[in-house]
């Protein structure tokens, strides 16, 4: 039993953190507005960024080919050489390199010189007899930053977000980037396709999906960051001038994928919930003001919110006693960004006597004894903050599946297919995820009728499929 006083100020941050149904339905429609908007000028702040990405069709499945992807996001650096064997299904061989961080605030030459060596090792270890010959490798490259993209194959970076802050890169073509420093490698490959990683997942699920129930409508990344992505009928994407969309109808286009950039819904916080321990985070991140609900609901920053709030319990004078004053604490937990939300997988579903899996994992992450009342508070407390996290991210679902009426017509069933650590390990999230689907406008009916699968190595295989159609074109 957790002592009276503690408990008492804990159940009131457990309150703070609640998402009832009518923030969830307000928060629907909110989003509806604002991807409408985002469809139609580039001007609005409020509006969602929406941005177009000049992939008009989705895979059959009979895709086939050898293709390269890198893949720059999260944590690490991936690159990938992607098999296609044009029944649904493909084989991959990867490198990964988690990202120095100083590279992730550093120059443009030097975190893209760093990416080009990793892929000329790659290129050396996996595919030494083609650079004999004198091939060449076409790459799609994921890169999950906002870009305004001008084509399939350029994009200049809108902002950074995640914790890269490389300001020179900002306005810059970011495949020309990259370009020059393979170029510089004398690397044999030729960078083809630009690729959100939500733009990856949708079509990396329409191409693996084959027995799947209904048909893809979203691609979605819940990992370090999250984001989704979608088909737009092209009459609705108003910012792309008429004689464009002219243009693209004429070769039989009818649908664009829209990367919504969702991390950045509502940053004016009209709906999202703001607790003191979110403003503190948003503060300390290198994007303030921007990706309100990312910082709300992704792996990057669920720690963090944690960690703020324990830090305040403890200047409450309420928790981790010992320590006289809050320079002694331990230094990690003093540290940013240090509490990760793969830790707080494990306090979540923690059913050890005295929560002893998690003190042996606060001491290994943070060097952070514990006694026990203190570990049944951080369980309540990840529970919470993971539980906001999943009802908060129902909104964009349901708002885009109502949006384009996916359940329009007669038992029709919907395929969302997801990737990203959370989603993909933090337990319980999906469920959470679906009871709040139930709870929107779509109703029980609607979360019913909807399946969330995990589009494992999505974002690779969906950058080598844009690789792939760009081949097609030449
Ligand atoms: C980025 C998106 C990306 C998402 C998931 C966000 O921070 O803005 O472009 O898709 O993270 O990786």
């Amino acid at each position: 039993m957790v002592s009276p006083k503690l408990q008492k100020r804990v159940n009131q941050i457990l309150k703070s953190f609640e998402v009832s149904q009518d923030l969830i339905l307000r928060g629907v429609d909110h989003f509806i507005d604002m991807a409408t908007k985002g469809l139609e000028t580039k001007d609005d702040p409020e509006a969602l960024l929406m941005i177009p990405t000049y992939v008009t069709s989705i895979p059959s499945g009979e895709e086939k080919g050898v293709l390269l992807a890198a893949d720059l996001g999260g944590t690490n650096f991936r690159v990938v050489s992607v098999t296609l064997n044009g029944d649904h299904t493909f084989s991959l061989v990867q490198s990964k390199s988690p990202i120095p961080i100083d590279l992730m605030t550093g120059t443009s030459a030097e975190l893209f010189h760093w990416l080009a060596e990793k892929v000329q090792k790659f290129v050396e270890t996996h595919h030494g007899d083609s650079i004999e010959t004198g091939g060449k490798f076409k790459l799609g490259f994921t890169f999950s930053f906002p870009v305004d993209q001008t084509s399939l194959d350029s994009g200049t970076l809108d902002r950074w977000t995640k914790g890269f802050d490389v300001r020179d890169a900002i306005g810059q073509d970011i495949v020309a980037l990259f370009q020059q420093h393979l170029d510089a490698l004398k690397v044999p490959v030729k960078v083809s396709a630009l690729a959100n990683d939500t733009v990856g997942t949708l079509l990396a699920r329409s191409y693996t999906g084959a027995n799947k129930e209904g048909e893809t409508v979203i691609g979605c990344i819940f990992g370090t960051g999250t984001n989704g992505a979608y088909a737009e009928k092209l009459d609705n994407i108003k910012k792309i001038p008429e004689s464009v969309r002219n243009e693209l109808k004429a070769n039989g286009v009818t649908e664009m994928v829209i990367n919504t950039e969702w991390g950045s819904f509502d940053n004016q916080l009209q709906i999202l919930p703001k607790t003191k321990w979110d403003e503190e985070v948003d503060k300390n991140s290198a994007n303030p003001g921007f990706h309100m609900f990312e910082k709300r609901v992704s792996g990057m920053f669920l720690g963090e919110i944690l960690r703020q709030v324990l830090l305040d319990l403890y200047r409450e004078g309420l928790i981790l006693k010992p320590y006289a004053k809050e320079d002694d604490l331990p230094h990690r937990l003093r540290t940013p960004w240090t509490l990760s939300s793969e830790a707080m997988s494990l306090f979540e579903i923690d059913d050890s006597t005295g929560l002893k899996a998690s003190e042996l994992k606060l001491q290994q992450m943070l060097r952070l004894p514990t006694n026990s009342d203190e570990r049944l508070v951080i369980q309540q407390l990840t529970r919470a903050i993971a539980h906001r996290s999943a009802y908060l991210a129902a909104i964009p679902i349901s708002a885009i599946l109502i949006k384009v009426g996916a359940f329009d017509g007669h038992h029709v069933e919907v395929d969302v297919g997801a990737d990203g650590s959370v989603v993909e390990f933090y337990p319980g999230y999906r469920t959470m995820m679906r009871d709040a689907i139930a709870l929107t406008q779509l109703g029980p009916k609607g979360e019913r009728r909807l399946h969330i699968n995990i589009s494992k190595d999505g974002s690779s295989v969906g950058a080598a499929l844009c690789a792939l159609s760009e081949q097609d074109e030449e």
